[in-house]
């Protein structure tokens, strides 16, 4: 039995979907819904990080609280993946980033590694790996297949949008490893494109189209 897949329902993710796939939408407004929407979804894709007791000074009284005990990297697959991992490090600025460079190939549609700035062996508890686009499923496939050879214990995907394809294709690979989504879509285009989708979520945030 896979990890879940979770699609968020939450009306403020759908909301600004909407303007994210718009094809009017530009850049500057593209990129605040990726983090806005990523924002959200950091919050339902980390709902089960570890807490440890806190002990709190308030203006009244001391006080027991709570604090992530968890130790937490993010993965932003380059270069989609970055405005998803600015908007989660402002909600957990503790946690450290790891980037990995990664392109699809046109022609073939497989991952081309080009860039990895994971340290050989990372000290974190839980590592999100973070890509608005799980198309195919190589992307992300690779992605966790480098994160697993640092023995990084627990690997969480978060997404923006996916084609069932690419959920399949993640799920064979690696069903140990929950996917957090804000929206599942119908379908990969005969170019490999998610429909309805977005278009290229790099191109839209860098304004490289
Ligand atoms: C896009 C996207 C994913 C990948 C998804 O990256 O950000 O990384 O395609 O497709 P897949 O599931 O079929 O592998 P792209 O190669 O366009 O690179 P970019 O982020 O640099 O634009
Ligand atoms: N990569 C994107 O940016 N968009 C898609 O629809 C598929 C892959």
């Amino acid at each position: 039995m896979p990890a879940p897949v979770s699609v968020s329902t939450h009306p403020l993710i759908q909301h600004k979907l909407a303007r994210l796939r718009a094809a009017a939408t530009k850049p500057p407004e593209f990129r605040a819904l990726v983090a806005a929407i990523s924002h959200g979804l950091f919050f339902e894709a980390t709902r089960d990080l570890r807490l440890a007791p806190i002990g709190v000074e308030t203006p009244l009284t001391q006080t027991t609280c709570q604090h992530i005990a968890d130790r937490v990297g993010l993965v932003p697959v380059l270069r989609a993946g970055l405005g998803m991992a600015e908007a989660m490090l402002e909600a957990l600025p503790e946690a450290v980033v790891w980037h990995l460079g990664l392109y699809r190939d046109h022609a073939t549609l497989k991952p081309v590694t080009y860039y990895n700035k994971m340290p050989p062996k990372p000290d974190m508890d839980v590592a999100l790996v973070l890509d608005p686009m799980l198309a195919t499923g190589g992307s992300a496939i690779a992605a966790i297949d480098i994160l697993k050879t640092t023995g990084t214990p627990r690997i969480i995907f978060a997404g923006l949008i996916a084609a069932p394809e690419g959920v399949a294709a993640l799920q064979a690979a690696h069903p140990d490893v929950p996917v957090f989504l804000a929206a599942l879509d119908s379908r990969l285009n005969e170019v490999g494109y998610i429909v309805p989708g977005l278009g290229d979520a790099g191109d839209r945030q860098f304004g490289t189209a």
